[in-house]
């Protein structure tokens, strides 16, 4: 089966979170991810950074409204969707306001709505940051949303048998069970992952601050916030990225990530459930 989406390269274009304080998770973000934030209504507030979008819209804490993944050009968009109709997947409207006509959504069996779409020509993710002056905004576009899941087995189904996200790393336990599945919808390791574990909802969702360098501006800047890193920094195994973790006042888990792998052509790999897959230089948090 051909993987449709990575085929049709999508990757994550922005966020958008139900919580109880919008207007709280709104300037969190704006202020600590260095983002300008707009009310734009009772029932939405938008951040934008540099590649970096977050919607906040009311609602339960810890809750993915939705995520959208920008599609290279329309006739990948054409691909998924013909492939998501013959498989069967429902198709939904889309409630971002980022993309185009034409941009469609999704639902896994847990419920995230996953929208595809083009980027509106003002949001394009434009890689020609200035990095000589890179201190303000610093450099972090939003690339990952992981999951934790009571249903590997249909996150495996939806994304990889029937969209076509292409399997990348899988981390497995003792007794064969699956505690982590990466897969990837372009050449990044992983635009989404599901951890197994004891509950339904997001894991977290990662900026890709490209190189070390900004990730340690990254955690200054959350020291001049005293914003204190939760988890990091490290090395995971699986994507070999660096890593440093904070949360957000909903308690949602934010990583700062900086040189993820590039996927090219190798084959899905087997990692053993262990301290060192999460982290190799130092503690993990296994979430199962
Ligand atoms: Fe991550």
């Amino acid at each position: 089966m051909v993987d449709t989406v990575a085929q049709a390269g999508a990757y994550l274009h922005h966020l958008a979170f139900e919580s109880s304080q919008p207007d709280r998770l709104a300037a969190f973000y704006g202020d600590i991810m260095q983002m300008e934030v707009a009310r734009i209504s009772d029932r939405e507030w938008r951040c934008e950074g540099p590649a970096r979008r977050m919607v906040v819209v009311p609602g339960q804490d810890k809750k993915l409204a939705y995520a959208g993944l920008a599609v290279r050009d329309a006739d990948g968009l054409k691909l998924i969707r013909d492939r998501a109709e013959s498989e069967g997947v429902a198709i939904h409207a889309s409630p971002s306001p980022y993309f185009r006509e034409g941009a469609f959504a999704v639902k896994d069996p847990d419920g995230n709505l996953i929208v595809f779409g083009l980027s509106k020509p003002e949001y394009v993710k434009a890689m020609g940051w200035p990095r000589a002056n890179h201190a303000m905004p610093i450099w972090g576009p939003v690339q990952h949303l992981t999951y934790r899941t009571q249903n590997m087995d249909g996150f495996y189904d939806f994304y990889h048998r029937k969209l076509g996200f292409r399997m990348v790393d899988r981390v497995i336990k003792q007794d064969g069970t699956i505690a982590t599945i990466f897969v990837t919808s372009n050449h990044e390791h992983h635009t989404i992952a599901a951890f197994a574990g004891d509950r339904t909802g997001m894991d977290h969702h990662s900026y890709e601050a490209g190189e070390w360098n900004y990730l340690r501006d990254w955690c200054e800047h959350f020291a001049s916030r005293k914003v204190q890193l939760m988890w990091g920094p490290g090395r995971h195994g699986p994507g070999h990225n660096l890593f440093a973790f904070i949360e957000d006042p909903d308690g949602n888990w934010i990583e700062i990530s900086a040189e993820l792998e590039v996927i090219h052509d190798r084959p899905c790999e087997d990692w053993p459930h262990e301290p060192r897959s999460l982290n190799t230089w130092g503690k993990a948090i296994l979430r199962s």
